[in-house]
């Protein structure tokens, strides 16, 4: 179990992770889940006492990390794929971290073994791929056969051989009943691993919810309709109290409907209709909606809420019910920002501009080794 309370982080005037309180569980995926720059890494790193808090706490199974005699046992991570010594071949670069933990010479034989390394185990890590980097780091993770395993970013870079490999190594574990925490910026990668997730943006909590729930609220349901007697079948449905809208592609896709109702319908109308498929609106949709306020670093046209995403109907995003930015139907009130549980909602803040052609977009902040002197204490 990971407990984070009230975990804050500050670069100087800049809030990289700001009253963070949540708890990671045994026996399940959780995500962590926030655009480039909402403090992810910043967390992880206090977890591991590699940044140390502003303000705040954070616990494994109780403890601090520093408390932790030969941590490898109680948490494996792998933060930074690039973080073993080139000049070191795999099979040393683990067995330094085995010896250091008290960790048998064995048990390097057997992660080599379960990430797929043994035939490269006697070559320099320094000429392996990202996706041999990263086979390496978890590796590293599994070599104290830890209960608790945290991951930033695996999936980064790999083929969708070593994306589908890391998945399911990830719900294996959870499945034994270990604690797998697991970063990504992609809704999309998390709605295929995750049970729980943690969504920050700007540092701060803005959701701690199953997927389960996640999905159910946020996927917007809706019937796509396809008839040539488009209007005779706009009539019959507004008639009806629906309110189809028009798509570009000549389709309507009807909110809140029964597909067997909208079939019935057209058939007392001996309308003909070429599709009638129900829909769910995409996650990295609700995502972005939920997370656009605290997107830093934007490309060329910044993300707004609310904004029409590719394959919206024409006048707009139907948006996330209950969530912030979503449109206000005409004589309702505005939907306000749900406050994350156990703290206040945040305050409004003008959305960052634009980074200018030119610049790159994101500080590159390297590893962990090179940024921070304490480091060394991290294994
Ligand atoms: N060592 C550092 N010094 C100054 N600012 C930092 C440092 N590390 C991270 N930041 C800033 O903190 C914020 C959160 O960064 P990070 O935790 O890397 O986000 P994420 O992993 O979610 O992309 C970013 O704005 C980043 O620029
Ligand atoms: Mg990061």
């Amino acid at each position: 179990m990971i407990e984070l309370q009230g975990l804050t982080k500050r670069y100087g005037d800049k809030t990289a992770v700001d009253h963070l309180t949540f708890t990671v569980r045994p026996g399940v995926v959780t995500g962590f889940l926030g655009p480039n720059g909402a403090g992810k890494s910043t967390t992880m790193r206090m977890v591991l006492g590699l940044d140390r808090p502003t303000s705040g706490d954070v616990r494994i199974d109780g403890k601090h990390y520093a408390q932790l005699s030969e941590p490898l046992k109680y948490i494996g991570a792998l933060l930074d794929a690039k973080d073993a010594h080139g000049g070191r071949s795999a099979y040393n670069h683990l067995l330094c971290l085995a010896q250091s933990n008290r960790i048998p010479r064995r048990r390097v034989d057997e992660v080599l073994e379960t990430v797929g390394l043994t035939a490269v185990a006697r070559k320099r890590s320094k000429g392996f791929s990202l996706g041999m980097g990263q086979r390496l780091g978890i590796a590293g993770a599994l070599l104290g056969d830890p209960e608790i395993l945290m991951f930033d970013e695996p999936v980064n870079g790999l083929d969708p051989e070593g994306i589908h490999w890391i998945r399911n190594l990830m719900k294996g574990l959870a499945a034994q009943g270990r604690t797998v925490f697991v970063s990504s910026h992609l809704m999309s990668e998390m709605a295929l691993t995750a049970e729980h997730l943690i969504v920050i943006g700007r540092g701060r909590l803005l959701a701690d919810t199953s997927m389960a729930q996640f999905i159910a609220q946020n996927s917007r349901s809706f019937v796509r309709v396809r008839t040539p007697q488009v209007e005779s079948f706009q009539d019959v449905l507004t008639a009806a109290g629906y309110r189809p809208v028009r798509a570009d592609d000549g389709s309507f896709e009807v909110q809140d409907a029964d597909p067997a109702r909208l079939g019935e319908l057209a058939a007392e109308h001996r309308l003909v209709l070429h599709e009638l498929s129900p829909q769910r609106a995409s996650l990295e949709e609700a995502f972005m909606r939920l997370t656009a306020e605290s997107v830093e670093y934007h490309a060329h046209g910044a993300v707004t809420p609310g904004a029409a995403a590719p394959g919206t109907p024409p006048g707009g995003t139907p948006g996330v019910p209950g969530m912030p930015g979503a449109p206000v139907a005409a004589g309702q009130p505005p939907v306000p920002p749900v406050p994350p549980p156990g703290q206040a909602a945040p305050p409004a803040e003008p959305g960052q501009p634009p980074v200018p052609p030119g610049q790159p977009p994101q500080p590159q902040w390297g590893s962990q080794w090179r940024n921070n002197p304490r480091s060394g204490k991290r294994r």
